[in-house]
């Protein structure tokens, strides 16, 4: 069973590279692909493998450490997949953040941003 919610998760981020990808990929296909790597296969990851239930490590502080390293990777992922987007526009001469998509996309890039940086915060506990 807890085997199963990572196949789930990984077999999603699969079947969105496949569909990206085949049969033959455009330079597009870096923006889903980026996302899901971000979002589906780091995020989810970083918080099944930090949960004492899902995760095959027991010692919580090496589970932490990986939590936050694999939230930092989800967070440069995703940055990499809205760069990409931004520069694709650019080159295509379109006006940006024109569809609900890109609305809400933004506002998700900017959320994790948030959250991500908070995280590494909790680390260092001021005075
Ligand atoms: C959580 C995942 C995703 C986020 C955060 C996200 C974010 C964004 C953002 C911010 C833009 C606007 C860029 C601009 O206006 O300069 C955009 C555009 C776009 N995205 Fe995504 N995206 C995600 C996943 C996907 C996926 C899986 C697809 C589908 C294959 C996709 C297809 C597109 C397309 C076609 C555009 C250009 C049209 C538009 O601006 O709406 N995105 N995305």
């Amino acid at each position: 069973m807890e085997l199963l919610a990572h196949l789930i998760v990984l077999g999603m981020a699969g079947f969105i590279l496949a569909v990206s990808w085949y049969p033959s990929g455009s330079y597009f296909s870096w923006h889903p692909t980026f996302m899901s790597v971000g979002y589906l296969v780091f995020m989810c990851e970083a918080v099944l493998l930090f949960h004492p239930k899902f995760s095959p490590i027991s010692d919580r502080g090496l589970r932490v450490k990986l939590h936050v390293v694999m939230q930092v990777s989800a967070l440069i992922s995703a940055l990499a997949g809205g760069v990409h987007i931004y520069n694709l526009k650019n080159s295509a001469g379109k006006e940006h953040v024109t569809t609900w998509h890109a609305f809400f996309g933004l506002l998700s890039l900017i959320m994790t941003s948030w959250v991500v940086i908070g995280g590494p915060l909790l680390l260092y506990p001021g005075p």
